[in-house]
C-alpha cells in the first residue's frame, strides 16, 4: 500500500518509450530471484498477455510455429493464442481455433491417459520410458503444419484440477521438446512466488524453463505480468526484431508494487510460511481421506491443492454433483473453494489459502471442509 501511495503522488504511468525508476528496481529485483540462467524480463499487464508475448518469443527465437500445450492446461482468455491452448477449458467454445496449436497429453497419475498404473508409470521410475509422452509426441509432429517453437505448461495445472506431474515427467518433456528444437515455456502465473513452497513451481523438478511468465499474486492485486528468459534468448528474440508491449506494461505504480510484493514474500519468509501450509493441509486431508471415501485422492504442492471427489473409489467415477453442493455448503459457512477439472470432470476441490493465512486459519477452514464433505451428498448416486 505505501509503495502504492507513494506512486500515486508522484508517477504513476509513463510510456514505456522512457524508462523509469521502478520499472529498473523490478528488472532488478526480479533478477534476484529468477532462477539461473533466466534474467531477463519485460512487462506486461495480464497472465494472458504474458503468455501471447511468451509464445511470440519462442515463435521469433526459434522461427518456428507450432506450440504444444497440455490438454488439461489452462494459459488464458485472451483470443486467439492463449484460449486456444486453454485445452482444459474446452476451446471449442471459442469456434475457431488459433493456427499452430494442438494438445499433448497431460500426465495425470489418478486417471492416466495411456491407462499405466502409478508403478508402470515411468515418469516416477525415471527409466527414460514415458508412454503418455511418446504417444502425444508421434501425434503432435504428425500434425505439425509448419516448424515447431515451443511446449507449454504449467509447474501444476491448476485449473485443469490441481494435477502435479510425476517426478521425472518435466525433465522428459523438456528433453523430448530441445530434441525438436522447441522452447520450454512454464506458466508460473499460479505456482509463481512462493504458492507451491519454493520461489518458482519448477525448482521442485529443478527443470528450468528456456522461458517463463509470471501473473496473478506479482502486483498484489494490481495487474502486472511479466516474461522472463535467458540472456541469450532475449538477445536473440531482438535481434530478430522481437517486440512486446502495452501501454500500461510498464507503470511506475505497478511495477512498485511488483517490487514491493517480491520484498513481502522474501522478508515475511513466505515461501517456508507456503510450505508449512501445505504440509499441515496434507496432515488433515489424509485425516479427511482415511474418514471419507467421498476423497479418491487429494495432491498439491505449498498453498495450491485439489481434492478429487468420486462416486466410488473402485470406479473413480467423478462425483461432479457432490463437488458442486461441497462449493456451496463451503461458501455458506465461510469457506471460498472453487470445484476445477476438465471436459466433462469438475469434480475437483481446489484449494487456495492466502500464503499469509495462521495455523488457526487453516484449521478452521479444513474443519469446515472436513464437515462439509461428511455431510454432502452424490446426487449422481441417487
Ligand atoms: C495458469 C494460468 N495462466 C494464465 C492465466 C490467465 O491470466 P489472466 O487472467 O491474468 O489473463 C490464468 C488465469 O487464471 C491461469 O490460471
Amino acid at each position: 500500500m505505501e509503495a502504492v501511495r507513494r506512486n500515486l503522488s508522484t508517477i504513476s504511468h509513463s510510456t514505456k518509450t522512457f524508462l523509469n525508476v521502478d520499472r529498473l528496481q523490478l528488472h532488478r529485483r526480479l533478477g534476484e530471484i529468477l532462477t539461473q540462467p533466466l534474467q531477463k524480463s519485460l512487462f506486461l499487464v495480464s497472465g494472458s498477455d504474458a503468455i501471447e508475448a511468451a509464445i511470440d518469443m519462442a515463435r521469433k527465437v526459434t522461427g518456428g510455429v507450432e506450440v504444444l500445450g497440455l490438454h488439461m492446461g489452462l494459459h488464458g482468455s485472451t483470443s486467439f493464442i492463449t484460449r486456444s491452448l486453454s485445452f482444459g477449458w474446452n476451446r471449442s467454445k471459442h469456434g475457431l481455433a488459433a493456427q499452430g496449436t494442438s494438445s499433448l497429453l497431460a500426465p495425470y497419475p489418478y486417471r492416466c491417459p495411456v491407462a499405466c498404473s502409478p508403478e508402470q508409470c515411468s515418469c516416477a521410475k525415471g527409466n527414460g520410458h514415458y508412454q503418455c509422452l511418446k504417444t502425444s509426441f508421434e501425434l503432435a509432429q504428425s500434425n505439425f503444419g509448419g516448424k515447431p517453437a515451443a511446449v507449454i505448461l504449467e509447474p501444476v495445472l491448476s485449473a485443469g484440477g490441481v494435477i502435479v506431474p510425476p517426478p521425472g515427467y518435466v525433465k522428459a518433456l523438456r528433453d523430448l521438446a530441445h530434441e525438436l528444437g522447441m522452447l520450454l515455456i512454464m506458466d508460473e502465473s499460479q505456482t509463481g512466488l512462493a504458492k507451491t513452497g519454493r520461489m518458482w513451481g519448477h525448482q521442485h523438478e529443478a527443470v528450468v524453463p528456456d522461458i517463463m511468465t509470471v501473473s496473478k499474486h506479482f502486483g498484489a492485486g494490481l495487474p502486472i505480468s511479466a516474461v522472463c528468459t535467458t540472456a541469450e534468448i532475449a538477445d536473440q528474440a531482438a535481434a530478430n526484431g522481437y517486440v512486446a508491449t502495452r501501454s500500461h506494461a510498464c507503470d511506475p505504480i505497478t511495477c512498485a508494487a511488483g517490487v514491493a510484493s517480491i520484498d513481502i514474500i522474501e522478508q515475511e519468509g513466505l515461501v517456508a510460511r507456503a510450505a508449512a501450509i501445505g504440509q499441515r493441509m496434507a496432515k488433515h486431508l489424509a485425516r479427511m481421506a482415511e474418514a471419507n471415501d467421498l476423497i479418491g485422492e487429494f495432491r498439491g504442492r505449498g498453498v495450491l491443492w485439489g481434492v478429487e471427489l468420486v462416486l466410488n473409489r473402485d470406479s473413480r467415477a467423478p462425483a461432479n454433483g457432490s463437488a458442486d453442493l461441497a462449493v456451496q455448503a463451503c461458501q455458506e459457512s465461510g469457506l471460498i473453494v472453487q470445484a476445477r477439472g476438465s471436459q466433462n470432470r469438475k469434480n475437483v476441490i481446489r484449494l487456495v489459502p492466502p500464503m499469509v493465512s495462521t495455523d488457526e486459519q487453516i484449521d478452521e477452514g479444513m474443519a469446515i471442509l472436513s464437515d462439509v464433505l461428511a455431510r454432502v451428498q452424490r446426487p449422481e448416486a441417487c
